[in-house]
């Protein structure tokens, strides 16, 4: 065993607790603290932020890797000991570029900047976001210019951290290609004289009820609430907290059957890939996190759209649900009810938006993301630029704020390069998909049968067991035995809408 390898890992396992101590402060203050308690919370957020990179940075972490580099380079470089290294020294090296006060003061912006957004868009006010937005604009170009970029491009610093090896260059070029096929085939399915009977979904779900069918649709797809729970939350996210403990939030709408139900599928896939990572040995070592956040999102639209809106899911779901709402959709026939969840329409809210328009959303999102950092663009214009483009992008006049610039939560908590990895997210998922369906035939006769430990084993062998060992770009080689492409996507959304759209 390498000398300086074993205390290197037992550095990554401290710093791995102190985090998941941060993630639960941070778990607890989206779904029960009280709102009085915001400043104190910024206050701990801030405190460790600042203790967390303290340890980050020590420079005995710096002189352990230098030596552990050296012992573990005749290793092959998937090994587990060289990728553990390669992260633990790209995650050293970002972090020493940041002064400790500057991560401070970042943690304590973002955490009352969340609460003001959440303020200013229940009241549908975004002067009263603009000048918490300006200030973090301010301090994410200054976290570009402190990280740097060898493309010119200071976006890419930020992306990077969210999709490591990823530049912007590279998205746009992958959005670029992907738009004009995109507008094509939403113009066609939009203009299908067939309509999804929507009224369905839009009937009375009591909460309680949405909580518990939810439940079971987590659990039928392999979800282990002995390692994890569902609780509520403004912004539905998913905390990969520690081993043994994801956790992740929904929010119900009583006349809405989709936006809980898609959501918790939605947020049971990130659960699925966390509880699917290395464990103990490994735990808290960096080979025991996800790849990145678009490998991430894989695999929530994966569960949620590919699975969740398939015809084969809710052969086997439909029933169940009928026993939950009894009466409310007793009338309703499985065609119908497939159909609902397939409604595609161009409308404003991007988490609520169907899969042929979602990644019109991000690719808008990622425009204005480079230009506010890149200062082109200032906080005090977003609205204007928002609605501008969304009318020319997507069609639409935006009717407020609140459902335009300030309906997603990101940039109050400083994400900015988080936008494009949904995008990627939707790209890779149907990519694993379509091998998926090659490696294990009639997935849909499984489906119909309430089976889907195949794919989950399928989707734990190839992608989640490996933790961080690759790179996004290369796991997708290595699984698929080709680099992402638009194709599987266009594929999946042409197959659909010609059976559904009849286009
Ligand atoms: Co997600």
């Amino acid at each position: 065993m390498p000398s300086a390898y074993d205390p290197l890992m037992a550095r990554a396992r401290d710093l791995a607790i102190l985090e998941s101590v941060a993630s639960l402060v941070g778990y607890d203050e989206r779904t029960s603290m009280p709102s009085r308690a915001a400043n104190w919370r910024a206050e701990q957020n801030s405190y460790l932020a600042r203790l967390l990179h303290e340890r980050a940075t020590d420079p005995q972490i710096g002189l352990l890797l230098n030596e552990a580099t050296d012992d573990v380079k005749s290793q092959p470089a998937d090994s587990e000991q060289r990728a553990n290294v390669r992260e633990m020294q790209r995650e050293y090296d970002r972090a020493v570029k940041l002064p400790g006060d500057f991560v401070a003061e970042m943690s304590r912006t973002t955490s009352l900047a969340e609460h003001a957004w959440a303020e200013a868009r229940k009241e549908n006010s975004f002067a009263k976001f603009q000048p918490w937005l300006e200030k973090i604009v301010s301090l994410k170009r200054r976290e570009a210019g402190y990280i740097g970029t060898t493309t010119g491009n200071p976006y890419d610093a930020l992306l990077d951290a969210y999709e490591p090896g990823e530049v912007s260059a590279n998205v746009a070029r992958v959005f670029d290609a992907l738009r004009p096929r995109l507008v094509e085939l939403l113009g066609k399915v939009v203009g299908s004289s067939r309509k999804a009977p929507i009224e369905i979904f839009e009937r009375t779900y009591p909460k309680t009820l949405q909580q518990q069918f939810a439940r079971i649709a987590a659990e039928a797809v392999g979800f282990d609430f002995s390692a994890g729970r569902i609780d509520e939350s403004v912004h539905p996210f998913c905390s990969g907290m520690a081993p043994g403990d994801t956790r992740m939030t929904t929010r119900y709408d009583e006349n809405s059957f989709g936006d809980a139900f898609f959501g918790t599928l939605h947020e049971t896939g990130h659960a699925l890939y966390e509880q699917g990572l290395p464990k103990e040995p490994h735990a808290g070592q960096p080979i025991a996190s996800s790849i990145s956040l678009g490998i991430h999102e894989s695999q929530s639209r994966l569960w949620e759209n590919i699975v969740g809106r398939s015809r084969a899911f809710w052969q086997f779901m439909l029933p169940k649900a009928k026993d939950i709402f009894g009466p409310t959709i007793a009338d309703v026939t499985l065609d119908q009810w497939h159909f609902a969840a397939n409604h595609v329409q161009p409308s404003f809210i991007r988490v609520e938006a169907d899969e042929f328009t979602y990644n019109l959303h991000i690719m808008l999102r990622f425009e204005l993301e480079q230009a506010l950092i890149g200062g082109q663009l200032e906080a005090a214009d977003v609205p204007s630029a928002w609605n501008e483009r969304f009318k020319k992008q997507i069609g639409l006049d935006v009717p407020t704020d609140a459902m335009g610039c300030l309906q997603d939560v990101h940039w109050s908590a400083g994400l900015f390069g988080y936008f494009a990895t949904y995008a990627l997210g939707n790209l890779y998922a149907a990519q694993f998909y379509e091998q998926a369906r090659k490696d294990l035939g009639d997935l849909d006769a499984m489906f119909a049968r309430g089976e889907f430990a195949p794919l989950l084993g399928w989707l734990r062998s190839n992608i989640h067991k490996h933790g961080k060992r690759y790179r996004a770009a290369d796991l997708v080689q290595r699984v698929t035995g080709r680099a992402l492409s638009a194709d599987p996507l266009m594929t999946y959304l042409w197959s659909k809408a010609s059976a559904l759209y009849g286009v």
